[in-house]
């Protein structure tokens, strides 16, 4: 039997239940394809589509997992085994990675490092068993620029086993596209922006909308999930006048949840808020990104329904994630350098390279997903705690993003930092943020700027947990 709240979920406010866009038929295809293996849970099919982004208009050359649709947000239980199968309907090779899940390294989605390129019409498997609850994303590992950029971001939220008593949540999949006026695609980057903080979209979209109204029951609690799965850009997020309270960033809850004023999201981050909404119908609440050239809307929510009159008290705090608490007494120190290169040439892969060469880890630039990447960044004991300097000596921003493992904010010499547990941290011009961990996950794990650009022009590398 559904619950009230469970009910105004999926009926009257289905405005978070975006169609999914996976059909039973797409299921059956999978079944027949597994020959004798269970189904999977969900069948994951990229492909290229038209779809309507910038209204009136129509985009030729768009990629999805969903049909006619945008990326289906999969949603799983903590603690519960999880299958997808991806079966490339692509014409070029492509994965499947799960940003910020600490799942084993056969199913990272890595070309090379942890898993053959899937080809046109191939299937993989991909079966785990999430340990944390919160809000991660989707998305290929291989010719990302593109990609990714053509639509292939998707959200994926892990529930708790228990409901902390929202009447709605809703998920945002904050991401741009690089447009031109016709609706069309325009080149994916400018290498002079790449050598600098990245080549900006044009069309900011949420769900893959410009600027969408959702309903909202008035005077409910509302769990809004913000995913920045944009190739580039920063948000610097802000609701004014909302009840808004942030109580998880990057999947994991804050230690005091504190209220929403302006917080920055890097490429790659995310952002859970408790939102108390108001009482009265037809008030209009909106999420907003700060630029340069003022505030621009993302998404509107407009009130609707008699008054709740539920408050942010009701609900039941996140339960934090089950991550290691790093020994700091014992842990090992390494340095690592983001910075630009001496190199100019990218090496040609199967996965695209972008032509050019203008990152660093520790003075060396990642080659490529190509089948000799080289050796790893560094190698760590499994159990042990470390401590990672990230010392970024360029004058960009850069969210930094580790696979299969979550790390602690420990200090930044540039400003005070809550002690947040993450997957990607971003780092400001010249700062310098220590992270730590306990290397509790064997594999090889790619270490790298989720500014796409970076990531695909060297500032890229993988960690060795033996
Ligand atoms: Cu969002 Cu290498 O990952
Ligand atoms: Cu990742
Ligand atoms: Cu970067």
């Amino acid at each position: 039997m559904l619950t009230r709240r469970e009910f105004m979920a999926t009926a009257a406010f289905g405005a978070g239940a975006v169609a999914s866009g996976v059909t039973l038929a797409e299921t059956l295809a999978g079944q027949s394809r597994a020959g004798g293996e269970a189904p999977a849970d969900v069948v994951l099919r990229p492909r290229r589509l038209q779809h309507s982004i910038l209204p009136g208009t129509t985009t030729e050359g768009m990629m999805s997992y969903g049909v006619n649709a945008p990326p289906p947000v999969l949603r799983m239980k903590q603690g519960k085994v999880f299958t997808a199968d991806l079966v490339n309907g692509l014409d070029e090779a492509t994965t499947i990675h799960w940003h910020g899940l600490r799942i084993p390294n056969a199913v990272d989605g890595v070309p090379f490092l942890t898993q053959p390129y899937v080809y046109t019409d191939e299937r993989f498997r991909y079966a785990f068993t999430p340990p944390d609850a919160g809000t991660f994303w989707y998305h290929p590992h291989c010719n990302t620029l593109e990609q990714m950029g053509r639509g292939l971001t998707g959200l994926l939220i892990v529930e708790e086993p228990e409901d902390p008593g929202f009447d709605l949540d809703l998920a945002l999949n904050l991401r741009d596209f690089r447009l031109g006026d016709d609706g069309q695609f325009i080149r994916q980057f400018k290498p002079r922006l790449a050598a600098r903080g990245g080549t900006l979209g044009t069309v900011l979209t949420a769900n893959w909308q410009v600027e969408p109204r959702y309903d909202v029951p008035a005077g409910g609690l509302l769990r809004l999930r913000l995913a920045a799965t944009d190739v580039t850009r920063i948000y610097r997020i802000q609701m004014p006048g909302a009840e808004a309270r942030v109580i998880a960033l990057d999947a994991n809850p804050v230690p005091v949840p504190f209220d929403l004023e302006v917080y920055p999201l890097g490429a790659g981050q995310r952002m859970d808020l408790a939102i108390r909404l108001p009482a009265e119908e037809g008030q209009v609440l909106r999420v907003e990104t700060q630029s340069g050239a003022g505030p621009k809307v993302l998404a509107s929510l407009v009130t609707k329904g008699s008054n709740l009159g539920r408050s942010l008290a009701e609900l039941r705090p996140l339960p934090p994630n089950p991550v290691k608490e790093p020994d700091l007494a014992n842990a090992t120190s390494i340095p690592f350098e983001f910075s630009w290169s001496a190199e100019k040439a990218g090496v040609e892969s199967i996965c695209g390279s972008l032509g050019f060469s203008f990152w660093a880890i520790n003075r060396v630039p990642w080659p490529g997903d190509v089948p000799d990447p080289g050796g790893p960044l560094a190698v760590l004991k499994q159990g042990q705690s470390y401590i990672f300097n990230l010392i970024n000596r360029t004058p960009n921003s850069h969210p930094i993003h580790l696979h299969g493992m979550s790390f602690r904010l420990l200090r930044s010499n540039q400003r005070a930092l809550l002690p947040l547990v993450t997957d990607t941290v971003l780092l400001e011009a010249n700062e310098q943020i220590d992270v730590a961990l306990v290397a509790d996950n064997p594999g090889d794990w790619v270490f790298h700027c989720h500014v796409i650009e970076h990531q695909k022009t060297g500032l890229t590398g993988y960690i060795k947990v033996v």
